[in-house]
């Protein structure tokens, strides 16, 4: 696909989350918060789902949390607009609970199809749900600001911001987990290119899933999506 045609795939990608209602939230929602960057995008955050803002507006970490993360970006050179964000769930979990796991199977074609359309190089998840995607059971206190290789991709699993303005203390981590990501994203390209061991770039190498996390270009649009992906 050219880069048009990714664009243009990926706008429709966002029209389809804003009336789906393959799951119960949609029945709460105000405005349902597909992402938003270009496709182009080598670095994709994801977070949990929208929030108050989010779901009043229509667009992801609008709130607390995204100024948080807006001034994570600039600390290192990166504007909003230079980066992918989206999340496990497209609509607000009312009053804010935890995504449930049905709601987010249901939600989960979206991400990969986002994935497969991006293609990012870096994944930073921000909390725990995103997390769990890649590495589950992992303790983000433990593993936070890692690099972990999933094929080709950089995984980051990250505090979430909403979680660093709960507990200030996690705050200086967050920080220091963003401005150690262009070194991480250095060395994970010297790993794929077979010029530094992962060990010694201190990278952890994922198995590869058995489902392809990107099929073919062939398979996009096949229909396969909800069974396809890892976790
Ligand atoms: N928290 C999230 O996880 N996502 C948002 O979009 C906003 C806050
Ligand atoms: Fe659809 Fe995802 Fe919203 Fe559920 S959370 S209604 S699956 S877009």
């Amino acid at each position: 696909m050219t880069p048009e045609e990714r664009a243009a795939a990926l706008q429709a990608l966002e029209a389809e989350v804003r009336n789906c209602t393959r799951c119960r939230l949609c029945e709460t929602r105000t405005h349902a918060v597909p992402g938003e960057g270009p496709v182009t995008a080598t670095i994709m955050f994801i977070g949990e789902g929208p929030g108050f803002n989010e779901d009043r507006q229509g667009r992801p970490f609008v709130g607390a949390a995204g100024r948080l993360l807006t001034e994570l970006l600039m600390r290192i050179g990166l504007l909003r607009e230079d980066v992918y964000i989206t999340n496990v769930v497209k609509c607000r979990p009312p009053n804010n609970r935890d995504p449930q796991p049905d709601e987010i199977r249901a939600c989960k074609p979206y991400l990969v199809r986002q994935l497969r359309l991006i293609d990012p190089e870096v994944i930073i998840t921000l909390g725990r749900f995103a997390m769990e995607r890649w590495i589950p059971n992992a303790r983000i206190t433990k593993v936070h600001g890692q690099g972990f290789l999933y094929g080709h991709r950089l995984i980051v699993p990250m505090f979430h911001p909403a979680a660093a303005l709960h507990k200030p203390h996690w705050r200086p981590q967050l920080e220091e987990d963003f401005d150690r990501l262009p070194a991480l994203i250095d060395r994970a390209r010297l790993v794929r290119s077979g010029q530094m061991s992962a060990t010694e770039a201190g990278i952890t190498l994922l198995k590869p899933p058995s489902t392809p996390e990107e099929p073919t270009q062939l398979d996009l649009f096949g229909g396969s999506s909800s069974s396809g992906g890892n976790g």
